[in-house]
């Protein structure tokens, strides 16, 4: 943080320091506070998507996303209350309402961010039935990749190391509300589209919804 002009703010009771345009997130991990995240990844531009991360600060009028939302001098933050810890099972309960449960036979059993989280909060039963939700087939058209569109949960990871680090442009999101997919082009198979068969979106999915054959 040398010749960074540095703002002074509390985190859970901690004085911490920070460069002037960090985020909550950054300056709570620089002071070594665990915040968990689903969307945010350190090498990607942060999204705000998933809600994972949400802390209480002071000035804001709801929980705030800590991966977008910056610090500012003299703020107070909590990351581990009761309001923030409900607020994140539900974010975790509802991706889960929403996700096949075949996680004995996934893929990324064991290496799945979403199972990790789920069992740190405690998650033991699902509460809720999903939507309406359309049924993806599975595609394994693309001779790297097999893609599970039903254990996507849209943190957008895939699209932008596609697009920001490999220069591809690959997926985009694509329709509304729980239509919302990670589309290719024209919704065309992975098999037909310009993969450049780097395996960047396979590394940085969170779950099994894109994995290496
Ligand atoms: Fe911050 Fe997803 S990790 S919104």
């Amino acid at each position: 943080y040398i010749d960074m002009e540095m703002i002074t703010l509390t985190i859970n009771g901690q004085t911490v320091q920070a460069p002037k345009n960090a985020t909550i997130l950054e300056a709570a991990r620089s002071a070594g506070i665990h915040i968990p995240t689903l969307c945010y990844h350190s090498e990607l531009a942060p999204e705000g998507a998933c809600r994972l991360c949400v802390v209480e600060a002071t000035g804001a009028r709801t929980l705030v996303a800590s991966c977008v939302y910056p610090v500012a001098e003299g703020m107070i933050v909590k990351t581990n209350t009761d309001k923030v810890r409900a607020a994140r099972r539900m974010v975790v309960e509802l991706l889960l309402a929403n996700h096949p449960k075949d996680c004995l036979a996934c893929q990324k059993s064991g290496d799945c961010e979403l199972q990790n989280i789920a069992a740190d909060l405690g998650l033991r039963k699902i509460r809720f039935e999903g939507g309406a939700r359309k049924a993806h087939t599975i595609d394994a058209s693309n001779p790297c990749l097999v893609r599970d569109q039903e254990k996507c949960i849209l943190c957008g990871r895939c699209i932008r190391v596609c697009r920001d680090v490999q220069g591809m442009s690959v997926y985009s999101f694509a329709e509304r509300g729980f239509d919302t997919i990670v589309s290719t082009a024209f919704e065309q198979d992975l098999g037909k589209v310009e993969c450049s068969y780097c395996g960047q979106c396979a590394s940085v999915c969170p779950t099994g919804a894109i994995v290496e054959k």
